[in-house]
């Protein structure tokens, strides 16, 4: 029995107390939900500092029972409990099994592409929808692109390229940390260097995989007029804007016949070709030497705990600001350009998967009729982009061309 709109799966964590006081502050009374993780204390601490007090769920990530009574008890979850490779499949099973929507702000390729492989067409069959990625990873670039594509659709046009300029300043989570260093720590983990990685089967060619392949040099980008670099988090957002456009392109809808997306780093127009190579070497030596277990190790000794993450004040100070070019199959060009204040991993994220479970709760006859693995694309097309403008996001697109 679906008694809950929204169960806020992990509400103790660092991201998962905000997406609390997010829904406290903007869905109050409104929508039945609650706050659910494995610590009843740590949990009623929570509850009672909430100007809406709400019920309390109780489930350890690993155990089955407790976590299908979670899922039995609501319409949709949103789950910030991670790592997910650690914690996430029993959820997302007892998800697909009972056809619940499930959000998350999981950045875990190999292991979203692991979830496909064993329950994408079992959601399909059960209509769950399940949706990785909601958080900076890769709403940003995977809604952006989506609104380009839309917009030339509008025009008749198909699309024949995006790329995405991103600039941001934020903190770093604990709980980030440790994803990471447990993504590296998989056997399987140089997966993610497959830039069709979430791509169905008989969506991959080697052709558009060699053309796809992850930017290690700066570039002379043509619209833009100035040098980019490498952007660290265009392994993982890639992929998601991809399997956006393979899906897309199953479901009739396709965003155009050789659609080929790519992302930078963009740190300004005074960016000569030595710094950018710098940030470039930066980018990708980080990439590299993450691989080897004992610098993650280091790394993970240096940064914050799980549960921990950067101060209100650097949350505040943060930014992000996405502009991306996409061009039509006849030439046309169109610019968009999603920002917002705030630390991207934790503000700008707790209201994009926040807006995005909303999405699901609220807006379910508003949205794409599909189940399955979802990106955010796919799951909310320009549904998410209005939520997240009228929260204050600010979404332009078209924009002014720059
Ligand atoms: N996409 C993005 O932009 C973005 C941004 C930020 C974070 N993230 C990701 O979001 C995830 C959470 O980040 P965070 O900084 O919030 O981490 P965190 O503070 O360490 O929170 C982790 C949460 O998982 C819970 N947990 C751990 N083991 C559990 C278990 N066995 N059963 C049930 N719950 C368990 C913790 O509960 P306790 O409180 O009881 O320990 C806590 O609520 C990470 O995977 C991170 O990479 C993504």
């Amino acid at each position: 029995m679906s008694g809950h709109d929204v169960v806020l799966y992990g509400a103790t964590g660092f991201t998962g107390h905000q997406t609390a006081y997010y829904f406290d502050a903007h869905v109050g009374d409104k929508l039945n939900w609650a706050i659910a993780g494995r610590d009843r204390g740590r949990l009623e601490a929570i509850q009672a500092s909430l100007r809406h007090p709400v019920p309390v769920i109780v489930a350890d990530a690993h155990d089955d029972a407790a976590i299908d009574a979670l899922v039995e008890s609501t319409k949709v979850v949103l789950s910030t409990v991670g790592p997910y490779a650690r914690y996430g499949e029993c959820l997302l099973r007892s998800c697909v099994t009972r056809g619940t929507d499930y959000v998350d702000i999981c950045g875990e390729t190999v292991w979203i592409k692991r979830m496909i492989e064993r329950y994408h067409d079992r959601a399909v069959q059960s209509g769950a929808r399940i949706v990785p990625c909601c958080g900076f990873d890769s709403v940003p670039s995977d809604i952006g692109t989506w609104l380009l594509v839309d917009h030339f659709r509008a025009l008749g046009k198909r699309t024949r390229s995006v790329k995405a300029f991103f600039r941001a300043r934020g903190g770093l989570n604990g709980g980030t940390v440790a994803s990471l260093a447990a993504a590296m720590s998989s056997p399987d983990h140089n997966q993610i260097d497959d830039p069709l990685l979430l791509n169905p089967p008989d969506e991959r060619t080697a052709r558009e995989a060699i053309r796809s392949r992850d930017p290690i040099l700066p570039v002379l980008d043509a619209d833009l007029g100035h040098w980019v670099a490498p952007f660290f988090m265009g392994p993982i957002n890639t992929r998601v804007v991809r399997r956006s456009a393979a899906l897309a392109k199953l479901a009739q809808q396709t965003y155009g016949d050789e659609f080929h997306y790519q992302e930078y780093m963009n740190l300004g127009p005074n960016l000569s070709l030595l710094s950018s190579t710098i940030a470039a070497t930066g980018t990708v030596l980080f990439g590299a030497v993450a691989r080897v277990p004992a610098i993650t190790k280091f790394i993970e000794s240096l940064a914050p705990a799980p549960g921990e993450g950067p101060s209100e004040q650097t949350m505040d100070e943060g930014f992000f600001e996405c502009v991306l070019v996409g061009q039509s199959e006849d030439g046309a060009t169109a610019w968009a350009r999603l920002a917002d204040d705030g630390d991207p991993g934790n503000r700008a994220t707790v209201k994009m998967v926040c807006e995005a479970a909303l999405a699901l709760a609220i807006d379910r006859e508003r949205l794409p009729r599909q189940a399955g693995i979802l990106t955010p694309a796919t799951a909310f097309d320009g549904v998410l982009a209005v939520r997240l403008a009228d929260a204050g996001m600010q979404i332009e697109c078209p924009m002014a061309e720059r």
